[in-house]
């Protein structure tokens, strides 16, 4: 008896030494990975910071978040990556602009402007959906077909210009303050989104796959 339970104690104790093993191995999977693609598109667009306004670092994380980066066979995935990840941030924003129209701020004139970008807000979305499938769908011309390269960043421009417009509005009231890191954090993903958009449509075929990348 008392050699059957020290066996069966010796079998648990690998069992969970094996379960252990593979929790670790699951866990060392899901850590973000960085290709060597998304690190050379990285940066190239993060070269000129006082242009961009993103820094390299900015880059690296936005892309990391979503696994197609590590997958990439061209910069076109990479920019759909840094445009998908838009939307959540812009919903982010957008919970916070309802929670100060609907009573977190008094200030009449700055939930007129909030208003607004409420309105922005809708555009912005429906514009995300449009320059994602153009994104998505997007293959070089051959004849007059389809889009042109240029209608790729040309569609991220546009949100550019509604978060801009927003920013803008609420400038000189109570809330801007509170709204700066929101309309910062937004600003820098279209503006990565619209970059590795030129990066893509300027590279030479096949847009970063026939990259010579070192291997350190
Ligand atoms: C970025 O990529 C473009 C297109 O491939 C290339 O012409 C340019 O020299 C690169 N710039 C930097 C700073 O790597």
């Amino acid at each position: 008896m008392e050699m059957v339970q020290t066996t069966s104690l010796a079998f648990s104790g690998i069992v969970i030494i094996l379960l252990s093993m593979a929790i670790t191995a699951q866990a060392s999977d899901t850590k973000p990975m960085s290709s060597a693609i998304m690190l050379e598109a990285c940066k190239n667009v993060s070269s000129n910071f006082f242009k961009v306004r993103f820094t390299y670092d900015f880059c690296v994380s936005t892309l990391q978040s979503d696994k197609r980066s590590t997958d990439a066979k061209d910069y076109r995935i990479l920019a759909l990556v840094a445009v998908d990840a838009m939307k959540p941030q812009a919903t982010a924003m957008t919970d916070k602009v309802e929670n100060l129209i609907h009573g977190a701020t008094k200030d009449k004139l700055a939930i007129r402007a909030l208003g607004f970008y409420r309105v922005d807000y809708g555009g912005m979305m429906s514009t995300l959906e449009i320059c994602q499938d153009i994104i998505q769908s997007f293959e070089i011309r051959k004849g007059n077909e389809g889009p042109t390269p240029f209608d790729l960043p040309d569609c991220i421009a546009k949100t550019t210009k509604a978060i801009n417009d927003c920013a803008d509005k609420t400038e000189f009231t109570s809330v801007s303050e509170g709204l700066t890191k929101e309309y910062e954090e937004l600003s820098m993903m279209a503006s990565l989104s619209s970059c590795l958009l030129h990066l893509y449509i300027t590279s030479p075929p096949p847009r970063g796959l026939g990259l010579d990348i070192p291997s350190n």
